[in-house]
């Protein structure tokens, strides 16, 4: 019987491995022919087997889990099409656009949650960082994908086909998963600290066309911007923690400034807060 740390056996002369570059963190991920070579990371374990329920259950919208292969390294399909780099290409900001990513990790969401939350499912962090507020969300609900950037979102013809990336999944609510969303597909930030192309995004009509899309409920939909400004106080204990206990992608992202982004993330989020909330409750 497969489990989820099978072997992966090459079939085929060995092809050259291709760096995929775009990431922030993961150091050593390569391309070899329709396959990715991933370093095993602490979420290993959690991810390989929810993508195997995944495949089971006939979800597409993922890559597949393929086995450890003989370097150690996990071995996934690579999904065809295009995951933005930097700067994030112009498709990025379009409204149909970010529309697909939310109906996409809608049917993630669905797909996953007959699994629950499983006790191998928590991330092995510990407790929270010392002054860390505790989060508000309430119980998880399900495995959420908790990174949706547009680096780990596959596009092919103007349409999100599938979730990357599963390093931050662990168990969440619906209001936490699509908080992470707007954030990125919404422009949940000041608008000096988006990317180029999203700058013209005006956050809270795009964020009442995303809540849409996803089809939130409307208790969630009234948590969300508490959600939103908790996970953004959170965000800057645990992102601090990461850079400080697991070095490497982190304390890059920590050393150029990421610290100081999420301060100004969450006094937008405090201006903006009442406008957003307005938006994504009004209908
Ligand atoms: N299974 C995959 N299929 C297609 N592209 C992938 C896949 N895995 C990674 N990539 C590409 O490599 C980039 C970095 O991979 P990712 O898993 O997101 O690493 P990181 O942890 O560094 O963000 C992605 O943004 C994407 O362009
Ligand atoms: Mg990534």
């Amino acid at each position: 019987m497969e489990t989820d740390a099978r072997p992966y056996v090459e079939c085929g002369q060995p092809e050259p491995a291709v760096p995929l570059l775009g990431g922030d963190v993961t150091e050593g991920l390569v391309r070899v022919g329709d396959t990715v070579r991933r370093p095993v990371s602490d979420a290993s374990p959690r991810v390989r087997r929810v993508l195997d329920f995944l495949q089971s259950a006939g979800f597409q919208g993922v890559p597949r889990f393929l086995g450890i292969d003989e370097d150690g390294r996990d071995t996934l399909s690579f999904v065809p099409g295009d995951a933005a780099g930097r700067p994030w290409p112009r498709r990025v900001a379009d409204e149909s656009s970010a529309i697909s990513v939310a109906r996409l990790v809608r049917a993630y969401d669905d797909a996953v949650q007959p699994l629950g939350v499983p006790d191998w499912a928590y991330p092995h962090d510990g407790a929270d960082p010392l002054g860390c507020p505790g989060s508000i969300a309430g119980p998880a609900t399900f495995l959420a994908h908790m990174d949706i950037t547009p680096e780990n979102v596959v596009f092919r013809d103007g349409t999100a086909v599938a979730l990357i990336d599963f390093d931050l999944l662990r168990p969440a609510t619906r209001a936490e998963e699509v908080a992470n969303l707007l954030l990125w597909w919404g422009a949940w930030m000041p608008v000096t600290d988006r990317d180029p192309v999203m700058r013209g995004v005006d956050a809270a009509s795009r964020a009442a066309v995303l809540v849409d899309a996803y089809g939130l409920g409307p208790a969630d939909r009234a948590k969300v911007v508490h959600v939103a400004r908790n996970a953004a106080d959170r965000s800057w204990h645990l992102m601090r923690h990461r850079a400080l206990t697991k070095g490497g992608g982190w304390k890059r992202m920590w050393d150029e400034g990421v610290g100081d982004k999420i301060l100004r993330r969450q006094a937008w989020l405090a201006e903006n807060a009442a406008a957003l909330h307005a938006a994504i409750t009004s209908r």
